[in-house]
């Protein structure tokens, strides 16, 4: 079996589960990584034997025995690293969301189409066996047509500070650092309909004005946004998310269809209740079904797995970045409807 050689850009705090995930892969190595940053390269020459390291991952990028790149820098410095992998003949495996703004994120999926690469966003939600319940419930066609979604990844207290309230490092808050979680597994459920319209609000109010941590006082980014998104096909969904709140929950994931309904509670995308639940009804009787029993998975493992599997096997990537960059369409259309005062803005998925 051919080992897959991979090279780390950004060897920060998450790069540390792909570090511990990709030495327990049969035939995967991380054999070279970039930082800005000396003691975070420093650290992965101690903690995984990283001995090739490089401050400019261009010249990274020129090994030849590189197969694949993890990209784990801040999400508003996805799309250069992750264009210039894929130009240099790398797949890649990009951490979420894919990226902060529309623009980059169309570049990245458009870099991958013409050089014929792998580029997989590590959405860990697709492997949790919560979501993959749903997904083959609704693929059961038991829900009939889902013409209305709540999607909801809320915390009340868990602003997460340092690299993500900046602009210049994160470019977007908790609508890219949580909310991504919400808004995939929403359109996986729903088969990837395509957004035409969305209006919204985001803002960053009680970070500014808190209480409990002086540094929120510095953030610059939402801790806050709401969606209202139109689809091609006539379903609604409204979008939730925050960092913080002044509120218990902001009511949880539901899916309604024709046939049935479908609540969803996962790890970040929590609401009411964990688990599983269909509501439906069987020759006019109310008749629900809930399914709270899963097996602990490690998502981590089963994602890095999956991307190290298409990478040998010369598969598509494993999240079909085409459908991820819908998330994008999305949240742009959230960010220029908010700075519209809420106006409405049409939106449209960019074609390759
Ligand atoms: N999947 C998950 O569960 C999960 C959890 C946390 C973070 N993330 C995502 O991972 C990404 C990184 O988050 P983090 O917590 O590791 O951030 P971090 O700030 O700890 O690490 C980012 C690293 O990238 C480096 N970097 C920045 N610009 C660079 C450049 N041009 N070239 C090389 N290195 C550069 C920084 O020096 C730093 O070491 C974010 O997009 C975040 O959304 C995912």
């Amino acid at each position: 079996m051919k080992t897959v050689k991979l090279g780390l850009i950004g060897a920060g705090g998450i790069s540390q589960a792909h570090c511990r995930t990709m030495a327990s892969i049969e035939g995967a190595e991380i054999i070279a990584a970039s930082d800005l940053v000396q003691a975070n390269l420093d650290r992965a020459t101690e903690n995984w034997g990283i001995s090739k390291t490089f401050n400019d991952y261009n010249e990274m990028l020129e090994m030849d025995e590189l197969d694949a790149v993890l990209v784990c820098t801040p999400t508003g410095v996805h799309g250069a690293p992750t264009v210039a992998a894929l130009k240099a003949g790398k797949h890649v495996l990009c951490e979420k969301p894919m990226e902060a703004k529309l623009g980059p994120a169309t570049e990245m999926v458009r870099a991958a189409h013409e050089n014929g690469k792998i580029l997989m966003v590590a959405l860990k939600l697709r492997y949790s066996p919560q979501v993959i319940k749903a997904k083959e419930i609704v693929d059961a066609g038991t829900l009939g047509d889902i013409y209305y979604v709540e999607t909801v990844a809320d915390r009340r207290r868990g602003n997460p500070g340092g690299s993500f309230i900046r602009k210049a490092t994160a470019g977007l808050g908790a609508a890219a650092d949580i909310g991504i979680y919400a808004l995939d597994t929403a359109l996986y459920l729903m088969g990837h309909p395509k957004p035409v319209a969305v209006s919204g609000i985001a803002s960053n109010e009680l970070s500014l004005n808190n209480t409990w941590n002086p540094a929120l006082k510095e953030t610059e980014v939402e801790d806050f946004a709401v969606g209202w998104v139109l689809f091609d096909n006539g379903a609604r969904m409204v979008f939730k998310t925050c960092w913080c709140m002044n509120m218990d929950s902001l009511g949880g994931t539901i899916f309604l269809g024709k046939q049935a309904g479908l609540r969803l509670g996962v790890m970040e995308v929590r609401g009411p209740q964990e688990g599983v639940t269909v509501y439906g009804d069987e020759e006019g009787e109310i008749k629900d079904e809930t399914f709270t029993e899963f097996e602990s998975v490690d998502v981590f493992q089963r994602e890095d797995q999956a991307f190290i599997d298409a990478v040998r096997e010369g598969k598509p990537s494993p999240i079909d970045p085409d459908g991820v960059l819908l998330t994008n369409v999305i949240i742009q259309g959230v960010i220029d409807s908010s700075e519209a005062g809420g106006r409405e803005v049409e939106v449209s998925v960019p074609t390759f």
